[in-house]
């Protein structure tokens, strides 16, 4: 039954909200599993529809996957299968991350052309291009990419035209079972690279740097399974940090490294927040005057964040005065601007810039989620918006947020899942 989030807003929040594994590394994670063929264990897996999808890629290919608290155990030793279907990869583009995987495996593999969410034109051309300088050949028909390796895989030196994080992974999980030495050049930087890495090596890759934008890769030919730890979520944990900004009287997020917030904390003490940040990885905020306007524009990591970037937005929408924010990242990313404006918010769109005017109160108003993070952006807005907002097509929020409503609740917020009439 299709459900919506109903959030009365004007309360005040305070309190301590935990988050999980980030959703961008256990899709990731449990790609891997299938490098090392047995039994591997992720553990401080985030309970959202999108690790349903990659469990049913695996499944699909022949692997078992067993489900515990925050944990799977994924047993890969009887593969009969290196093809992933239409329907799933439709439904989420990081099923694409099964390609590399199933090249370091087998050598070949079929994969569906990726869907997911609505923003951009989010190519595949660098993965193929990274690969195919691995010695990968490629098809297209039917919708589907086959892969290849006639010849084997031989290590390379290949340099990404923009650090995209989908095309470093698939590189980095091919590339280790590449004969000789690959280098990335212009690699993807974020957190959860490192934390893909971390577990490649656990499963006995030689893999240095990542984390830098040079990774080092010396090809192997045996891999083992593993017992790996998924990295905490930091773009859930800057999701409650916008929340603390907006209304909080003190909201404590734990299980992130705050180290891999930096820019969006400096971002929200720029903005009249003050934030502090604890041995424990505990990140605490509270505002107490206006919210000062801030411009921003996204990067790849450590710049700013572009899962953050709605979310900071809805701040923005309120602050007192005029902010620019600049998406460099996805084209497209602004379909969250015209529900806010629904709401009250005075935005203008100007290519991918996009200039707010904070207003003094946003509305509540039925509106409806464009896609992951501007659905969660938009239960936001209604933290602070006057009376009732509706936020519909809530299916995007359950991709990527475990227990969103919840956790608001549990810090005070007004706020339930109801059936949609
Ligand atoms: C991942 C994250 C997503 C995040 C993004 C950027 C997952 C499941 N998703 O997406 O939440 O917003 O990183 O931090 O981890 N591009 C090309 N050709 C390619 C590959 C990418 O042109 O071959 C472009 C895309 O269209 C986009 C940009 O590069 O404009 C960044 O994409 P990328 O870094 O690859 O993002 P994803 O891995 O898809």
């Amino acid at each position: 039954m299709k459900e919506v989030i109903k959030v009365r807003g004007g309360r005040r929040l305070a309190g301590t909200v935990k988050v999980e594994g980030a959703k961008n590394s256990a899709l990731k994670l449990m790609a891997a599993t299938v490098i090392g063929a047995g039994c591997s264990t992720i553990e401080n897996v985030p309970d959202i529809a999108d690790v349903d999808i990659m469990a049913q890629v695996l499944t699909t290919l022949g692997a078992k996957v067993e489900r515990g608290d925050h944990k799977l155990i994924i047993d890969t030793s009887a593969l009969d299968s290196y093809e992933t279907p239409y329907e799933l990869v439709a439904k989420m583009r990081a099923s694409i991350s099964i390609l590399g995987p199933l090249i370091a495996r087998y050598g070949c593999a079929k994969v569906a052309m990726p869907g997911g969410c609505q923003i951009g034109s989010r190519k595949l051309d660098m993965h193929i291009a990274g690969l195919e300088s691995l010695g990968v050949q490629f098809e297209t028909s039917h919708g589907f990419i086959h892969a290849s390796t006639p010849n084997g895989l031989h290590g390379a030196d290949f340099m990404l035209e923009f650090p995209s994080v989908g095309a470093t992974e698939n590189l980095m999980m091919a590339g280790i079972a590449a004969k000789g030495e690959t280098i990335i050049d212009n690699a993807a930087r974020e957190p959860e690279i490192v934390d893909l890495a971390n577990m490649l090596n656990a499963m006995g890759a030689c893999v240095e740097g990542a984390g830098s934008p040079t990774i080092h890769i010396e090809g192997r030919n045996d891999f083992h399974p593993c017992v790996h730890r998924t990295v905490g979520d930091r773009i859930e944990a800057g999701t409650f940090l916008v929340a603390g900004a907006l209304c909080g009287d003190g909201v404590t997020v734990l299980g992130a490294d705050p180290k891999h917030l930096n820019l969006p904390i400096r971002k929200l003490r720029q903005m009249g927040c003050e934030v502090e940040t604890g041995d424990d990885g505990a990140i605490t905020i509270k505002r107490h005057g206006e919210i000062i306007p801030a411009d921003i524009q996204t990067l790849p990591f450590p710049g700013f964040p572009t899962d953050l970037q709605a979310q900071f937005m809805a701040l923005s929408a309120i602050a007192n005065g005029a902010s620019v924010i600049t998406e460099n990242v996805f084209e497209n990313r602004f379909m969250f601007a015209s529900e806010l404006t629904r709401m009250g918010a005075d935005i203008r769109l100007e290519g991918h810039h996009a200039l707010i005017q904070g207003v003094r109160q946003l509305s509540g108003a039925p509106v409806a989620s464009p896609d992951l993070r501007g659905g969660a952006a938009l239960v936001l807005a209604g933290l602070v918006a006057e009376g009732e907002t509706v936020v519909s097509a809530i299916e995007h929020i359950d991709r990527g947020y475990e227990r969103y409503v919840q956790k608001l609740a549990a810090l005070g917020a007004d706020i339930e899942r109801c059936p949609a009439l």
